[in-house]
């Protein structure tokens, strides 16, 4: 594939971008971008390590003493607005971005990019709704307000499977509420958030409020979390990296949001409309490769209807189309890279050492169209023991296990043995078990007769090990703010 392929990959090396303008690193090192479906190399990177966190960092925090820190929130909302409104009119550019950097189907990039231009406009109309409150105190004469106010320099940590997504969901109530903004994408994914830095200035944000620093975990990462500069630091990714993203925040306190994945149980009950559970069953597991945090990978079936219900899983599964994720027929796109190949893989293999039946998938795709890449088919596990690790971690590649139950209290005690909760899925007709499995799944999203459904205005995140805080909603404006009390004594 020819660097020439998208306007943004024009052969010349992508900077780091901080406080408005492309920089080299200042190790003068890069690293490449290459594309999982096809080996090619899409552009070379410059690799930050502390000392450019440490730049951004300081543009970060001089900016919010210069312009930005004047605006209003009308202000604030213009430019969201206008940064929407520039993505829209991009969609498909992004789109394509993504997919030869990360190699998921562009149809799927391209919704991701209507969800990110819907969440920047709900956040523009956040921007205008920050309020505190004037709680009635009992000391006579004495007046009391709640002020918020921005929490200062923002980090985030983001991983590869929605680079775009991810980095706006990050910027959005960043810019609503005020606050600057260093973003470390995944050494796997870092083009589009590059590219989202430079869509912010020519939206209206001021230099340094948006900084994108590419680079490692070990080092452009861990020091971003560790820096003391830094008032809050939001990241995404494996639970593993959440516990050492703790460790190295507690030097400063900063404040930390995670989101860290999980196994998330996908509930079939006999009764319920099988038609419409199928294909939902076959999409939370194989979406993106598998590669999202609230996959549904752990599959409980009703036994009645066990059997019947997995072939058709499995049929289904096996008429999606593997291929180059730029080509509109293309279902499922490789995984993101050999690292992440091998990861699924090994977790295939002990799968089937523990026991396990493969019925369908299994094996990595090979033959001309798929040497070059990480192709790997739609993978369906049953008899599966919920002690096996691929019935507990998280895989993060098209593997699903699948597990046949027979009462609603077995399944909830099931369903909910794990360190982890993001979302869980249900499918009945009969209302009182909707209720009851709503009430009694612990995670933080439940979808019922749904399965990964998201809106702007919803809050989604974490129970348990999956993590700390909530994003989208009011809930993520707040992560951004701080509550002053402000007393008057007016005796
Ligand atoms: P990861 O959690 O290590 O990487 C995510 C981000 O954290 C990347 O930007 C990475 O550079 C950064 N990072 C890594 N080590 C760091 C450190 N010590 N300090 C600060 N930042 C650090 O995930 P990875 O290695 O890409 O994938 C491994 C597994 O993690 C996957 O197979 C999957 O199970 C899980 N994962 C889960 C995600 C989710 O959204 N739930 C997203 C990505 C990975
Ligand atoms: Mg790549």
């Amino acid at each position: 594939m020819s660097l020439t392929e998208h306007p943004f990959l024009d052969g010349s090396p992508k900077g780091l971008f901080i406080d408005g303008k492309s920089v080299p690193a200042r190790s003068g090192r890069t690293f490449e971008a290459l594309n999982p479906a096809t080996g090619a190399l899409l552009a070379t990177i410059a690799e930050g390590d502390a000392a450019d966190i440490d730049r951004a960092v300081i543009a970060a925090r001089n900016a919010l003493d210069g312009p930005w820190g004047r605006m209003t929130p009308a202000d604030r909302q213009m430019i969201l607005l206008r940064l929407a409104d520039i993505l829209e009119a991009r969609t498909e550019s992004l789109a394509l971005l993504d997919t030869l950097d990360m190699g998921a189907a562009i149809k799927r990039r391209r919704g991701n990019v209507g969800l990110l231009v819907s969440l920047l406009r709900y956040f523009a109309g956040m921007a205008r709704a920050i309020h505190g409150e004037t709680p009635h105190t009992s000391i006579p004469g004495m007046f009391a307000a709640t002020v918020k106010e921005p929490v200062g320099v923002c980090g985030a940590i983001i991983p590869w499977n929605g680079p775009l997504w991810a980095t706006g969901l990050k910027a959005g109530p960043v810019l609503a509420t005020g606050c600057t903004l260093v973003l470390k994408p995944a050494e796997d994914a870092s083009l589009s958030p590059l590219l989202f830095g430079e869509m912010c200035m020519e939206a209206g944000v001021p230099p340094g409020v948006i900084n994108i620093v590419p680079g490692y975990g070990a080092t452009a990462g861990a020091a971003l979390a560790g820096h003391h500069g830094v008032d809050k630091l939001a990241f995404t990714g494996s639970d593993v990296t959440g516990r050492k993203i703790v460790q190295a925040a507690s030097g400063n306190l900063k404040r930390v949001s995670l989101e860290l994945g999980g196994k998330s149980p996908h509930i079939i009950f006999a009764d319920a409309d099988l038609a419409a559970a199928a294909p939902a069953a076959a999409v939370a597991a194989f979406a993106n490769s598998g590669q999202i945090c609230s996959a549904g990978t752990r599959l409980f079936v009703e036994r009645a209807i066990h059997d019947d219900f997995v072939a058709e899983v499995a049929r289904i599964a096996g008429t999606l189309r593997l291929g180059e994720g730029r080509y509109d027929e293309t279902d499922l796109g490789p995984v993101v890279s050999a690292r992440q190949l091998d990861r699924v893989t090994g977790y295939i293999d002990s799968g089937c050492s523990a026991g396990a039946k493969i019925v369908a998938g299994g094996t990595r795709l090979s033959g001309e169209a798929f040497d070059k890449g990480f192709f790997m088919p739609p993978t369906i596990f049953t008899d599966v023991a919920d002690d096996m690790a691929i019935a507990r971690e998280e895989i993060f590649g098209p593997v699903l296990s699948v597990f046949a139950f027979d009462s609603i209290d077995e399944v909830i005690c099931r369903a909910n043995a794990t360190p982890f909760g993001l979302g869980a899925g249900v499918w009945t007709q009969d209302v009182s078990k909707a209720h009851r499995m709503g009430r009694e799944l612990k995670a933080g999203s439940v979808w019922v007769n749904c399965y990964n459904t998201l809106d702007p205005a919803v809050p989604s995140g974490g129970y348990k090990g999956s993590g700390w805080g909530r994003e989208y909603g009011p809930n993520h404006l707040e992560e951004h703010l701080n509550v002053k009390s402000l007393w008057i004594n007016a005796a």
